[in-house]
């Protein structure tokens, strides 16, 4: 029951997830075009249903995904199987940080939480040696996680070694997705002029 439930909640949140980089990835244009795919896609995911249903899975596939990793200490057997656990790890750990960090910005210090509220972090003179693994990390876990549940539930249609090679082939996507955001927003293609109100230190 609870493994169906994960499940259900991961496609709810892979929705979100796919669309939030692709957004993302749409910085590649410029930070207006980021900004405006952003004001758009608002439109579904703020509204008073869509939101608290997306935090809510957020929240119950941090627990649920916390119970499976216990539960199978000690117990899983090869490279997928341990992936999949340590990338829900970073991904439970990451999303607590990074949704109470969203909230903090957008509820208590009253800031727009758009293209210049990821990139303050990343800028040279800010904390680029925490913020550049963080986010490339996350992308990167997010399509581990992925491959990793896809591998699992086509294990009876497709040979180990193809299995094997498309999840080898997505987890490498996720992680040259995540350096491409990571670096797009450091300021690596064009420059990135912060707003005062987001400089975490002296702009
Ligand atoms: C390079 C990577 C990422 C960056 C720069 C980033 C940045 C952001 C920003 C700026 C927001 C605020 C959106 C808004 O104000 O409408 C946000 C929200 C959010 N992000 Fe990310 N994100 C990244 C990756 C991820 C990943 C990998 C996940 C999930 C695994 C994720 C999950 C979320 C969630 C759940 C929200 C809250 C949505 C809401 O209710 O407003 N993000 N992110």
């Amino acid at each position: 029951m609870l493994h169906t439930l994960h499940r259900l909640s991961a496609l709810i949140i892979s929705l979100y997830v796919l669309s939030h980089i692709t957004n993302h990835l749409v910085a590649l244009s410029g930070i207006e075009a980021h900004i405006s795919f952003m004001q758009s896609f608002r439109q579904i995911y703020r509204t008073q249903i869509i939101e608290p249903l997306l935090l809510a899975c957020a929240l119950f596939q941090v627990g649920s995904g916390i119970t499976f990793i216990v539960k199978r200490w000690g117990q899983r057997r090869g490279f997928f199987d341990h992936a999949q656990a340590v990338s829900g790890g970073y991904l439970a750990f990451f999303l607590m940080f990074h949704i109470s960090a969203v909230m903090y910005g957008r509820l208590v210090q009253g800031l727009d939480t758009n293209f210049f509220f990821a990139a303050a972090g990343l800028q040279p003179q800010a904390y680029p040696l925490f913020f550049a693994p963080y986010y490339t990390l996350a992308v990167a876990a997010f399509f581990t996680h992925l491959a990793c549940g896809l591998r699992w539930i086509f294990r009876e249609k497709f040979s180990t070694a193809a299995l094997d090679r498309s999840a080898g082939a997505v987890m490498a996507v996720g992680l040259v997705i995540g350096l491409t955001i990571v670096t797009t927003f450091s300021g690596t293609y064009y420059l990135v002029p912060l707003p005062e109100e987001y400089c975490l230190t002296a702009c």
